[in-house]
């Protein structure tokens, strides 16, 4: 028997990377998953592995920065699984660096819209599912970028601190409801090639990036009831990085 064994579980950017790990850790604790991404053959092929091992889990194509979208993403959850208990709103879009002044207003819309209205809307959607259940819990994908800033991604930055506002308001908005809300703020964690590449883990006081399970296994935690008495936090996953102040 897992700890989630009848819960159900939305993991958004879920196709890869972190997500990809959500959806197996939250396969594994037992919870019937429904993962949710922009394309659908690795999202098709994630859901098939998870069934293959003996696990529930159904794909559903989202973009979350379309409300319609999210709507039926959440919808597709409740009808297929009867209820909604864990949401892991994970899905960013990637940033090239550049300054400030020289970001399109294209590129900056569309970062704010999937990386934080898509926050905004997963949660709009996913609480009075919740609330219908019950209560539940949210984990939002912050990063060590929501705390501190770094050069030449002022879009992302600024999505990734107004999550961890969003994570707080929501945290007291249904503090009373039964719904818990929390916040990741990892450092880097290895993604893509290109970071062993730029030997990024240089940075962190541990000398090494993140994995992806070292993410999932958080957000596994925080809807667990191990974690009920946490709400409106945002967890450092980040080999010490925000530790330091230079
Ligand atoms: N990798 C890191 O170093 C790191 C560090 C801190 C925070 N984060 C955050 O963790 C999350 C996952 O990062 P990752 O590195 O695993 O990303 P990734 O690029 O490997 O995967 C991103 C996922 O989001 C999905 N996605 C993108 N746009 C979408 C949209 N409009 N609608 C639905 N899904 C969409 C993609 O399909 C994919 O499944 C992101 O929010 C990212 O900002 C990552």
């Amino acid at each position: 028997m897992g700890k989630f064994d009848g819960k159900v579980a939305i993991i958004t950017g879920a196709s890869k990377g972190i997500g990809a790990a959500a959806g197996r850790a939250f396969a594994s604790a037992g919870a019937l998953v429904v993962l949710a991404a922009r394309g659908s053959k690795a999202l098709a092929e994630l859901a098939e592995e998870i069934r293959a091992a003996g696990g529930e889990a159904l794909a559903v194509e989202t973009d979350v920065s379309d409300d319609a979208s999210v709507a039926r993403l959440v919808a597709s959850a409740v009808a297929k699984y009867g209820r909604l208990d864990f949401a892991f709103n994970n899905a960013a879009d990637g940033h090239r660096p550049t300054p400030l002044a020289d970001i399109s207003l294209e590129d900056f819309d569309r970062t704010i819209a999937v990386s934080l209205r898509g926050v905004f809307l997963c949660m709009k959607h996913e609480i009075p599912a919740m609330l219908a259940g019950g209560g539940g819990a949210i984990v939002n994908m912050s990063s060590t970028a929501g705390v501190g800033a770094a050069a030449g991604i002022a879009s992302y930055v600024a999505a990734k601190h107004g999550v961890l506002g969003l994570t707080k308001t929501a945290a007291l908005d249904y503090a009373e409801k039964g719904i818990r809300v929390n916040a990741l703020t990892p450092g880097p964690i290895f993604t893509r090639p290109e970071m062993e590449a730029a030997n990024v883990g240089q940075w962190v006081p541990m000398k090494r990036m993140g994995r992806p399970e070292e993410v999932a296994a958080v957000a596994v935690w925080l809807c667990s009831d191990e974690a009920a008495y946490i709400t409106g936090a945002a967890i450092p996953i980040d080999g010490g990085k925000l530790a330091r102040t230079a």
